[in-house]
């Protein structure tokens, strides 16, 4: 029994030391627990070393004070009362059970606390002694080792713990998922019902025992043997389970499902191989760390001689310095993209040999997964395609130029054929319609009344035949460029009004006229005349293409023909584009190169001559233009003519020309080898009051001259004779006789005009077949003026 009189002597300054007494204080400080001793008030009697420890009180501060002191203040209330039911029952045991306790320090803090109770039964009555201990550090341990707990329970990894003898010890839910059995089944079995082949077996037994000496061992990759009998891809982790003393007594492995990952990867270098390109994945550091088959076709290296290898080794030598640094840049950015924009880049195969690449860049992973991929495709043969496309181009261009030289060529030589029958044939006409028209004179004044009617009439007939003869053979010296024309400073939508109301009478109701023309339109050099002749030509022509109506749309504008629209038929320059436009049928394209050629026609017979475009191409491009075609077969057809653009400034029209001019007894020279002709041309002008000498040849022209019996005032020549040209008695006259003026008469005037068809000054000239009218204006014309 203890007395409190022992007890209160050990803690007492001074007093018996008996040897009880030793003992229990001995066994009191001892203890690792704060021990604390109240009596039946609540007051502290007794309290150990680590009780001033665990509070912060000194002894003496302690004794004799409640107990409560030591309680945190949320919890001192309700002490009294737990005593009171503690003393009631004073049965040795933990207090609190299922309350987290808590102590009180001597600075306020408080501390999580075990405290179990007990009861010394002394002289002085029942003493409760509580013994306390601080478990703050426990809980912590327990806190850490429950969150580690959970994570292992709920990582998705198959974690498991054995024994150095492979005896299973843990099982967390991830190796529940993985291998299928349950924690019951599977703790305390042996680890090797997961391994499906010996050899494996062996080998885990092997890598076991490493781990359970110490050893470290990296992961690797192995199978699995679930419950049903499959099997498993994983990557394993070994690591060693030590006991507090450090000693290993068993491991804990990690094994985590690579199936997926193995069959995405699988599947990724399936992509790889497939690919058509050569593919090479860079880490950070430059250096390649996968490539395809491809890139060892196309780079003619091995795959064991470019991993590992700085990817430079692909670069192309004189460029390979500069490349980490674009590296780099990518690095700096990486987006997926092509590399080198606009650049032109190259590979350098093994041999050293280089090819034009294509290179797409794309990064994947990070840190030290980081892949840069480079998708290079050799584009040697596509260069090349391009570059034979481009020659193939160039060629049909030059065919295009070479046909439209021949067409131009071809025209050319057509219009000189054409311009040498019209010229024999003018003459011929002209001696028709004047002997005609003689006769029909004669007729009239010898019988003016019904008399001789069927002969006039019969005469009418000749001479009307005689005009359509004349328009064509005119219509054939314009497409030969050998119309006698008069440019004039034009503006062609003068042109174009003056013929518009003639245009719409011509078209009739089906066709609508449109007409879209350029204000301020510079004026280009022409014949009115011929320009009008050209709308007429284009406007009948589209009406025969619209039979069941549509648009003709007339069109003009300045515009600028630089180097490369010119397409090398039209020189570059500054033009008038006048378009003409229609909704009609189209031209075939086998016969576009055709229609400009004079009688080229697809109408019935009777009804088109086949010289309305030669007309048009003939005025256009004597007047320093060009003709342009387009035509969609069913959609319509549209001409342009280009006109170039003239400095000079718009000319007041001319007067018109008034009544014929009647001679005043003048000498008129004329010079013509064909009889009929010269015949005509006497006759005219001797009965319009000129004195006329008639010769045939140059020679007798000169006799004339040179017997000076006669004063000439006008020289009227043809142009083209035999042995001696207009142009050389011209010559000899201005010697002899100075005054005389000159006049030539030709259907032919291509010896007269110079290359743009215009006549020199001071020469005159009259367009056969000519009209009384026409050459006796031209006769006053040239008399009024003076040399
Ligand atoms: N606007 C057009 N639409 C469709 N075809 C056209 C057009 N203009 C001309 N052609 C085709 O070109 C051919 C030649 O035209 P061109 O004007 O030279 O002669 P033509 O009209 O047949 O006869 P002519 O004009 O002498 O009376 C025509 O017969 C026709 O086939
Ligand atoms: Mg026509």
């Amino acid at each position: 029994m203890i007395t409190l009189g022992n007890l209160l002597a050990t803690q007492g300054d001074g007093g018996v030391q008996q040897l009880d007494d030793h003992l229990f204080a001995g066994l009191l400080e001892a203890a690792p627990d704060a021990m604390v001793c109240v009596d039946a008030d609540g007051r502290i009697v007794l309290v150990n070393a680590q009780t001033e420890r665990l509070f912060g009180y000194g002894r003496d501060e302690l004794i004799g004070q409640p107990v409560e002191m030591l309680v945190p203040d949320a919890a001192r209330d309700v002490h009294p009362g737990h005593r009171t039911v503690y003393v009631a029952n004073p049965r040795p045991r933990p207090m609190g059970a299922g309350m987290e306790l808590a102590g009180r320090r001597r600075d306020g803090t408080t501390f999580p606390a075990e405290i179990s109770l007990s009861t010394i039964d002394t002289e002085e009555g029942i003493l409760v002694s509580a013994a306390i201990r601080d478990v703050t550090q426990r809980l912590l341990v327990a806190e850490t080792a429950a969150q580690l707990a959970s994570i292992i329970q709920s990582s998705h990894d198959a974690v498991i713990g054995k024994t150095l003898d492979q005896v299973i010890t843990s099982w967390n839910p991830g190796a529940e998922r993985l291998y299928g059995y349950t924690a019951a089944e599977a703790i305390g079995g042996h680890a090797e019902m997961l391994i499906p082949a010996e050899e494996d077996r062996e080998r885990e037994a092997e890598v076991v025992a490493a781990v359970g000496r110490g050893e470290r061992v990296d992961q690797y990759d192995t199978r699995r043997l679930r419950k049903d009998g499959t099997t498993v891809e994983v990557s394993l982790t070994m690591s060693p389970i030590a006991d507090r003393t450090g000693t290993i007594i068993g491991v804990a492995t990690t094994a985590r499902d690579v199936t997926e990952h193995r069959r995405a990867d699988a599947r990724f270098r399936g992509l790889m191989e497939a690919a058509p390109d050569a593919m090479v994945c860079v880490g950070r550091d430059g250096r390649i760390v996968l490539v395809n088959a491809q890139t060892e076709r196309l780079f003619g290296y091995g795959r064991d001689e470019l991993v590992g290898q700085p990817v430079e080794i692909l670069v192309p030598d004189h460029v390979r310095g500069l490349h980490p640094a674009h590296r780099a840049g990518y690095l700096a950015d990486p987006r997926p993209r092509p590399m080198g924009a606009d650049l032109e880049l190259a590979g350098r195969r093994r041999d050293g040999s280089t090819f034009p690449a294509e290179v797409s860049l794309a990064a994947m992973g990070t840190g030290e997964e980081f892949l840069v991929t480079a998708v290079v495709r050799d584009v040697t043969e596509r260069l090349e395609i391009a570059a034979e496309q481009e020659r193939l181009r160039t060629q049909a261009e030059r065919d295009k130029l070479k046909r439209h030289l021949h067409q131009s060529q071809w025209l050319e030589s057509l219009g000189q054929l054409a311009g040498g029958v019209a010229h024999d044939f003018n003459n011929l006409l002209g001696v028709i319609s004047n002997y005609a028209a003689f006769a029909g004179e004669e007729v009239a004044k010898e019988a003016p009344d019904e008399r001789w009617q069927t002969v006039r009439d019969d005469i009418g007939e000749i001479q009307k035949a005689a005009e359509q003869a004349a328009e064509l053979t005119r219509q054939l010296l314009a497409f030969a460029r050998q119309e006698m024309i008069q440019p004039r400073v034009l503006n062609v939508n003068d042109a174009v009004l003056g013929v518009e109301q003639m245009l719409i009478r011509t078209l009739g109701e089906h066709v609508e006229l449109i007409t879209d023309l350029a204000a301020d339109l510079p004026p280009v050099l022409a014949d009115p005349g011929q320009i009008e002749q050209v709308l007429v030509n284009l406007a009948v022509n589209a009406r025969d293409a619209m039979p069941q109506g549509g648009k003709l749309i007339i069109h003009t504008a300045s515009t600028s023909i630089d180097d490369t629209a010119s397409q090398g038929e039209v020189p570059p320059g500054h033009y008038v584009s006048l378009k003409v436009s229609d909704t009609g049928t189209g031209i075939p394209k086998d016969i576009l190169d055709r229609v400009l050629e004079p009688f080229f026609t697809t109408k019935p017979k009777g009804e088109g001559t086949g010289l309305g475009l030669a007309t048009v191409y003939g005025i256009i491009t004597q007047a320093g233009g060009h003709v342009r075609i387009y035509s969609e077969p069913g959609l319509g057809t549209s001409f342009t003519a280009l006109l170039p653009i003239t400095e000079q400034h718009m000319a007041l029209a001319a007067p018109p020309p008034a009544e014929p001019p009647r001679g005043h007894g003048e000498t008129v020279l004329v010079v013509e080898d064909e009889p009929a002709m010269r015949e005509v041309t006497r006759r005219i002008l001797d009965r319009s009051g000129y004195h006329v000498v008639a010769v045939a040849s140059g020679q007798d022209a000169l006799d004339v001259l040179a017997s000076q019996l006669e004063h000439i005032d006008v020289l009227l020549a043809d142009v083209i004779m035999p042995r001696m040209q207009g142009k050389e008695i011209a010559d000899k006259i201005r010697i002899l006789q100075p005054a005389a003026r000159v006049v030539f008469m030709s259907g032919y005037t291509q010896a007269l005009l110079g290359a743009q068809g215009v006549l020199e000054p001071g020469v005159h000239l009259i367009e056969k077949p000519f009209s009384e009218s026409t050459l006796l204006t031209k006769l006053h014309e040239v008399l009024s003026t003076h040399n």
